[in-house]
Parts: C-alpha cells; sequence; structure tokens
C-alpha cells in the first residue's frame, strides 16, 4: 500500500516517531513515505501571518498518517492550517498522533478528528505521546503496534 506520513514537527519530537512508524511499515512490505508540513513561522526572521511553506500532496495516497504536535492545548496551528486547504480525504484510510509535552492530547487529537471528517475521512485509529512521561517509549512501540495494521 502507498502510505503517506504527513507530519509536522517543530523540535523534531514527532518527526522521531514517525520515522520510526515509516521504518515498520516499510519492514512490512509497504510504500512509505515521509513529507513534512512546513510553515514560515518556524524560519529565521520570518513575520506577517502564518503560512505554509511546505504543503504534501495527498492525492496518490491509499493511507495516510497526519502527525503534529500539541501547541497551546490543541493541535498545532500548522497542521490545522494544512488540513484546511488540502481538498479531499474521502478514497484513503487516515490515521493520525500527536505528541505532548504534558496535556492537551485529547483535544488535538479531536481537532484532528474533525478536521479530517470535513474531508470526508473517518480517523478511527489515533495515538498520544506523552514525551516527559517515563511510558513514553511504550506508548510509541504501541502506536507503532496499531498503525501497523494499515
Ligand atoms: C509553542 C508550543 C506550545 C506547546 N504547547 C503545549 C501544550 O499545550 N501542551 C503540551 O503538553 N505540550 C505543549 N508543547 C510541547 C510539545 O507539544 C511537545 O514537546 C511535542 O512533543 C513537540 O513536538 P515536535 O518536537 O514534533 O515539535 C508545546 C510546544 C511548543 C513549542
Amino acid at each position: 500500500m502507498k502510505i503517506g506520513i504527513i507530519v509536522y514537527s517543530k523540535t523534531g519530537n514527532t518527526l522521531s516517531v514517525a520515522e520510526k512508524l515509516g521504518k515498520t511499515l516499510t519492514e512490512a512490505g509497504h510504500d512509505a513515505v515521509i513529507q513534512r508540513v512546513k510553515v514560515n513561522k518556524d524560519e529565521k526572521g520570518s513575520s506577517g501571518k502564518l503560512s505554509l511553506t511546505a504543503n504534501p500532496d495527498v492525492s496518490n495516497y491509499d493511507a495516510v498518517v497526519f502527525a503534529a504536535p500539541v501547541h497551546a492545548l490543541s493541535l498545532a496551528s500548522a497542521m490545522k492550517l494544512y488540513l484546511n486547504q488540502v481538498k479531499d480525504l474521502s478514497d484513503k484510510k487516515v490515521y493520525g498522533f500527536v505528541t505532548q509535552h504534558f496535556m492537551g492530547g485529547s483535544c488535538a487529537i479531536r481537532k484532528l478528528k474533525s478536521l479530517c471528517q470535513e474531508k470526508g475521512a473517518d480517523l478511527k485509529t489515533t495515538g498520544i505521546v506523552n514525551w516527559a512521561k517515563r511510558k513514553r517509549e511504550n506508548q510509541i512501540e504501541q502506536i507503532i503496534t496499531k498503525f501497523s495494521s494499515i
């Protein structure tokens, strides 16, 4: 299956989980590709309104995993902005996870679900990684196991 792992990651945590997931899916025989969502605000000297500087096209994937951090107790604005302009997800299997430091993950997942629903996709398989907790590695393993059934 052709799988797109669409990641927004400001400091690298979410990206590192996406890379582990990508490796596992590739080893399972899938064609898994990581694509980064990027925004102007993460670049030095940027100013003005938040805008996308890397905007991955998902149209050719059979399945898509969306991954982003929790910012301000919700889904990172960069991922909201990205998903708002995605055209259609109705023909795809859709999965998603977020990473957080302490709280806001459930709210972020609800937002991710509603944004996917607006594009015609039912996001059922989700995960949250608490970066600060000792059980972080277990949570990452659980997400990888769960999502490997793609
Ligand atoms: C601007 C900003 C806001 C954040 N807000 C929250 C928050 O509300 N709740 C939380 O648990 N973590 C928060 N964090 C921490 C990140 O969600 C956490 O470190 C995450 O793993 C970072 O992922 P990344 O390295 O892929 O960017 C925030 C981080 C940043 C930079």
